[in-house]
């Protein structure tokens, strides 16, 4: 397992997005397990959705890493997006508490996004050859677009004052390592476990069918999540087909 002393952590000024730019690196040559890239800048950042992910030059952390999971049945991918989401949460709540993940992977302080992720997962027939984890923190920004629904905070809305990047980045590599090596460990439901107790588990969403109300009641390892809404039923949905109307 790789120690705190040696990341392969790699800085750029610009580049369009740190997915990209990983995932250029890998069809070029061979790319160390656990490498990541950060940039000052993305001039193309990409979120969920197919959104754009803006974030000012020099103030926020935007990274990418690769994992390698061959031994991670398709089925069972979910469980990359939960160590992500929560090397972060682990991270962001020894700064300030009320960190919490909303389902799959956002991280939230109280009703306001700190981070985002996209993690893109590249399939062989039954297992993920690679997968790139593009992760976007909040750090040190000030001001934010207001009218952007997710109300968008950072690590200095929230203290007051600016932090260390570089530290909050090799913390966060590292621990999701240890995530990671969890999982090769088959210790995925304590993974999932964790996951589940560090998620907002009440809120309104919204379907095809409208807005409401409704509890989480389980996160399978696929991702599919079960939500019982206030009316005592339960529904089932997969990426992309509910999302959390924030209050
Ligand atoms: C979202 O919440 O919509 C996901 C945002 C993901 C942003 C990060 S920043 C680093 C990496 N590179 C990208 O282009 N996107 C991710």
């Amino acid at each position: 397992m790789k120690t705190n002393h040696f990341l392969p952590i790699l800085h750029l000024d610009e580049t369009d997005s740190t997915n990209n730019y990983l995932s250029r690196l890998i069809a070029e040559k061979t790319v160390e397990e656990g490498t990541a890239v950060s940039a000052e800048i993305q001039t193309a950042g990409r979120g969920q959705r197919g959104n754009t992910w803006i974030a000012q030059r020099g103030k926020n952390l935007l990274f990418s890493m690769v994992l390698y999971p061959h031994f991670v049945p398709v089925a069972k991918q979910f469980v990359i997006s939960q160590c992500a989401a929560l090397a972060v949460s682990d991270i962001l709540a020894e700064y300030t508490p009320d960190i919490k993940i909303k389902w799959p992977n956002d991280i939230y302080w109280r009703n306001q996004k700190i981070c985002g992720m996209l993690i893109e997962n590249n399939l062989q027939t039954d297992s993920i050859n690679h997968s790139i984890i593009g992760i976007g923190i909040n750090v040190n920004q000030a001001d934010f677009d207001e009218s952007v629904a997710t109300r968008p905070t950072s690590l200095f809305r929230i203290l007051g004052k600016e932090q260390n990047r570089t530290e909050i980045l090799r913390k966060v590599v590292s621990r999701l390592l240890q995530y990671y090596e969890d999982v090769r460990m088959g210790k995925d439901t304590d993974i999932a476990e964790k996951y589940k107790r560090d998620l907002f588990t009440t809120g309104i969403f919204k379907d095809t069918t409208g807005v409401f109300e409704a509890v989480i009641k389980d996160v399978a390892p696929t991702g599919i999540l079960t939500l019982t809404d206030n009316e005592g039923n339960d529904r089932q949905y997969a990426f992309k087909e509910v999302e959390y109307v924030i209050q």
